[in-house]
Parts: structure tokens; C-alpha cells; sequence
């Protein structure tokens, strides 16, 4: 009935009042080995972009296995007969035996589609409950990009191991919220202990978005990217699925996404904010869905020699503190250089960490004055020396809110030292 529908996919209701039964903000992913085959399903989204499917099922498909494949679904009030599934893999698969797959499926005439699922035979065989995904963005596809309830996401993919970088990414995600980000979807392997604090604290404010991805319950994901080099069936736990998700998730709710790495911060150098950034750029060019942002790596062995943003308070907190690292790596061209991006997710179909691999409309290669990613890592040419980096303290003209703002963070879940 409805209301276990709701309680089990309490994803329409975002804007419950706290405290009610229903409050809870997310929809959570339920990986789901789909019966008689070695792929996995993650999640459905209603998808009419393109004429000939409705609905597009995100998987993690076992690529020596692919069979044909038969859309099944649950209509209100009775069960469809079956449809025909294309299948498209992902062409990024990095060498690894899985590989993110989207399957299509047309919506039998007349069914008021509430869930679906595939089965390998066109025949109606009964799924077994667990099967059933819901059919996500029904309600709110093709509503006004003014209406939706978030302008900026960052789509942040997996968390795994136990990182505990604890003092970047509290820094990072107050820099966020000062740029006007919205909303942080985080899909959640495993991390360390204070890190887990931290994020708890966020999740309960509603800036960020826990999502469950238990892909080592199903899969041995590789921690590297490369098949050859770091084995394992899936790359990086499964970053490709996660971000592709994570652009569906938000697409009817938030007019932008920006698809980063943990470390990573999308900075304005011209604009005080995202927003005036976009407005700006959306003006120059009102036919873009996809804006490439160069990365910059600013490593961490080098330090600004004042130590005025080595703060006491901060002492004790494990990770980087990247208001103390101001020295800029120049990108080697001639080697690829790879970008991030913020898109437009209704005019994405598919994307890859670095490029978007499906789209409507144009890529605009956002120029280095304008725009620009903050990385705080291990050096990536790290022969060069303190006379052939460029400074750059532009996090600097942040910290007067900045400080302030990531002490009482800290102070929340304990961490400050005051002593
Ligand atoms: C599908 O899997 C469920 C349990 O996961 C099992 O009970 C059922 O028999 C399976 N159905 C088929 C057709 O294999
Ligand atoms: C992240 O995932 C781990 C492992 O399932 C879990 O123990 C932890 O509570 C999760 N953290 C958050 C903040 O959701």
C-alpha cells in the first residue's frame, strides 16, 4: 500500500516539518544482485530526455555476463507485461571485469509506473520483493530550474578506507557553504573515527547527505584506478556509479552539481561566490551543460613561513590545514591534465570523472583567471622548488568567516583544543 511505500522510500518527502515520522531527507541506495545474473542494481530514475525509454536504471553490470534483458513493472493496481531493456555500458571501464551500465525501458502504455525490475526471460516470473527498485524524480521531473530547491550540490564519490583527514575536510566544506553550495552527497564505504564524528554532525544539520554504499558487501573494489596496476573487479569502489547516481539524484532539485574529489575546492577568482560565477558564465554562454575547471595542485610539503594560520585551536586535529599551503604547482601541459567539473545535470546523460561522456549542449573550458581547483595533496611534480611555484593565497580572503566558522564545527563534535 501507499504508506509502506512511504516508509520504506520516504524520498518525496524532503520538506516534512522535523519530527515527524516521515523526517528523513534522503533517499538511501540498496545495492541489488539482480537475480540469475552477476550484476548489480543501484537505482531508477525517470529519464524522458530521449525519445524511445522513460526510465533509466543505473547498474554495475559484470561485462563478460551482459544477456538481454526484460523490463518488468509494478503499475498501480497491477503488474505490466514485459518491455524490451537497451543496455549501455559505460565506455570507461578502466580494464576492470565491472563496469558502470545504464539500462533503458519504455513504460508500457497506460501503467501509472510506480516501481521496476529487470528479469532475464520476457515471461512474467514473480520477483521476489527485493528486486523491485522505486521510480525516482517522478514527481518533480520537468519542473522550473527557479523552483528547485537547491542551486549548488557537490557530488562528492566514495569514502573508503579509514580516511581521517579530518581538519581539510571540515576547512573544505565550510569553504563550500561560504560559496554557496547547498547540499553535499556523500557516498559512505567506511572512514576513520573522527572523520565519522564530523560527518555525523553535518548529516544531522541536512549540508550533507550520507549515502550508504556498502559495494564491498558485493563486489572486491579496487582501490586504484587501472585494472592491470591495481586489480580488484570495480574501479575505485565504484566512483563511476556514484557520481552518475549522484547527478541523477539531484537533477530535479539542484541547478547545478559540481563533481570534485573530497579535496578539491571549485574556487571563483573573480567572483565572490558560485553564484555570480555561474550567472556571469551562463550569460557568456547560455548553451553550455558542462563547464571544465582546471585542477591545481598546491602540495603539501611546502608552508607559508609566517605560521600565522597555524592555529593553536587547531592542534590535535588530525589532517591538513590548507590555509597554511600557498604554493601553486604550475600544470605540466604537456602531460594530460585532467579537469573537474560543474554541470547542469538535466543536460548531462552520463558522465566520467574528468568529461562527461553523454550531453546535450556545449563543454566551455572555464579560463584559469576566472576559475579555478584548490587541491592541498602530495606534490605532483615534486622536484620543483619553492622559485618554481607560483603563491597564491586567494583561500586567504575567506578566513576572516572561515576560522570562525570551522572552530564552531569543531567545537560541536569536540574536537577544539583549548587548552
Ligand atoms: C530470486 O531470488 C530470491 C532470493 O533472493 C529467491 O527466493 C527467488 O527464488 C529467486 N527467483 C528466481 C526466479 O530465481
Ligand atoms: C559510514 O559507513 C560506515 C560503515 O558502514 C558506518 O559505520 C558509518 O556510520 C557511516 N558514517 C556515516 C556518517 O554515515
Amino acid at each position: 500500500s501507499d504508506i509502506v511505500v512511504l516508509v520504506l522510500f520516504p524520498d518525496h518527502h524532503e520538506n516534512v516539518v522535523p519530527g515527524s515520522t516521515l523526517q528523513v531527507t534522503n533517499h538511501i541506495v540498496i545495492i541489488t544482485p539482480l537475480n540469475n545474473t552477476k550484476h548489480l542494481l543501484v537505482s531508477a530514475y525517470m529519464d524522458q530526455r530521449v525519445k524511445d525509454f522513460d526510465i533509466r536504471i543505473i547498474g554495475i553490470f559484470r561485462r563478460d555476463s551482459i544477456q538481454p534483458l526484460h523490463c518488468f513493472f509494478c503499475c498501480t493496481g497491477y503488474l505490466s507485461k514485459t518491455t524490451p531493456a537497451a543496455i549501455f555500458q559505460h565506455p570507461d571501464n578502466f580494464g576492470f571485469p565491472f563496469v558502470t551500465t545504464d539500462v533503458m525501458c519504455q513504460i508500457p502504455q497506460n501503467c501509472n509506473a510506480r516501481r521496476v525490475t529487470l528479469l532475464t526471460t520476457p515471461d512474467k516470473e514473480s520477483p521476489s520483493t527485493d528486486q523491485w527498485l522505486p521510480i525516482r524524480n517522478k514527481d518533480t521531473v520537468g519542473q522550473k530550474e527557479e523552483n528547485m530547491q537547491f542551486d549548488f550540490t557537490v557530488c562528492i564519490s566514495n569514502l573508503f578506507g579509514d580516511y581521517n583527514n579530518v581538519l581539510q575536510f571540515a576547512q573544505t566544506l565550510e569553504m563550500y557553504k561560504l560559496l554557496g553550495v547547498n547540499r553535499v552527497v556523500i557516498y559512505n564505504t567506511s572512514c576513520g573515527p573522527e572523520l565519522n564524528r564530523l560527518l555525523q554532525s553535518y548529516s544531522d544539520e541536512g549540508f550533507v547527505e550520507m549515502v550508504p554504499w556498502p559495494i564491498d558487501k558485493h563486489l572486491n573494489p579496487s582501490r586504484g584506478w587501472l585494472h592491470s596496476k591495481h586489480g580488484g573487479d570495480l574501479h575505485y569502489y565504484g566512483q563511476l556509479t556514484t557520481l552518475n547516481e549522484c547527478i541523477y539524484r539531484s537533477m530535479e532539485r539542484s541547478r547545478y552539481v559540481l563533481l570534485n574529489d573530497i579535496d578539491e575546492i571549485i574556487m571563483p577568482y573573480q567572483h565572490d561566490d558560485l553564484m555570480s560565477l555561474m550567472s556571469t558564465l551562463r550569460n557568456q554562454h547560455p548553451n553550455a551543460g558542462v563547464f571544465l575547471i582546471e585542477n591545481h595542485i598546491f602540495p603539501k610539503k611546502h608552508f607559508e613561513p609566517s605560521g600565522r594560520f597555524h592555529l593553536p585551536q587547531w592542534n590535535g586535529v588530525p589532517g591538513i590545514n590548507i590555509l597554511e599551503h600557498i604554493y601553486r604547482e604550475d600544470p605540466a601541459r604537456n602531460m594530460y591534465h585532467p579537469h573537474k567539473m560543474i554541470v547542469r545535470p538535466r543536460m548531462v546523460e552520463g558522465t566520467s570523472v574528468h568529461e562527461v561522456i553523454k550531453n546535450f549542449g556545449e563543454c566551455y573550458k572555464v579560463p584559469l583567471d576566472v576559475c579555478r581547483i584548490i587541491h592541498v595533496r602530495v606534490a605532483l611534480q615534486g622536484s620543483l622548488t619553492l622559485e618554481h611555484l607560483n603563491v597564491d593565497k586567494r583561500l586567504w580572503d575567506f578566513q576572516e568567516k572561515l576560522i570562525p566558522n570551522v572552530d564552531k564545527v569543531l567545537k560541536r563534535v569536540g574536537m577544539l583544543n583549548l587548552t
